[in-house]
């Protein structure tokens, strides 16, 4: 595998990151919020959203994992986290890095919905909805891919290219 094509640049993540932000603010209005963000992919997204959110925002967080060193998802999502979720009656966005099958915010979506909060939303940075296998509700979405795995601004492939500034696809060597 290597990194092929730029598809976002730092830039063109920079901006939406900010558009995405100020959705979220004008939405929530100076209510206090608790993102509850998804390790590992989401920690590069989480930290420029907040940067851009304010003091009223609390962040928790979950560990979700379903790939393994492959690209396709193992299909089985597995929570790490859930029993120290403080969201009872808390206004909680849900963030992560990209939505695929839709298996992982379905089940993080559940852990949330157990711990009873006042309102659920979600926020991906990126979307492919050609993959989609569990229907999710997305409020705030950067930006949609194709059929493709992508990498960088904290998206990986077996643990590697999380550092990339900007969002680039991931190709077969010689293809
Ligand atoms: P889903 O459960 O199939 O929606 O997969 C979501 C999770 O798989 C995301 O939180 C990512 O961690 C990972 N993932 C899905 N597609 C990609 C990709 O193109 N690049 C890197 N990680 C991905
Ligand atoms: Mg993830």
């Amino acid at each position: 595998m290597a990194v092929g094509p730029v598809l976002f640049s730092a830039d063109d993540v920079a901006r939406r990151v900010g558009e995405l932000a100020s959705a979220v603010r004008r939405d929530f209005d100076g209510r206090p919020l608790t993102i509850l963000a998804i390790l590992h992919g989401s920690v590069v997204f989480l930290a420029d959203l907040l940067t851009h959110l304010g003091s009223a925002v609390n962040v928790e967080l979950i560990e979700a994992s379903s790939y393994g060193d492959g690209t396709e998802s193992s299909g089985r999502v597995v929570l790490n986290g859930c029993a120290r979720l403080g969201l009872a009656g808390r206004d909680v966005l849900i963030v992560d890095d990209i939505v695929d099958t839709g298996r992982t915010l379905a089940a993080v979506r559940r852990a949330v919905e157990a711990a009873g909060p006042r309102s659920i939303r979600s926020c991906v940075l990126l979307d492919k909805p050609s993959r989609r296998q569990v229907d999710v509700a997305l409020d705030y979405c950067g930006f949609v891919v194709g059929n493709v795995f992508v990498v960088g601004y904290g998206l990986d492939h077996a643990g590697r290219y999380r550092d990339l500034p900007y969002i680039a696809r991931l190709d077969e060597p010689g293809g």
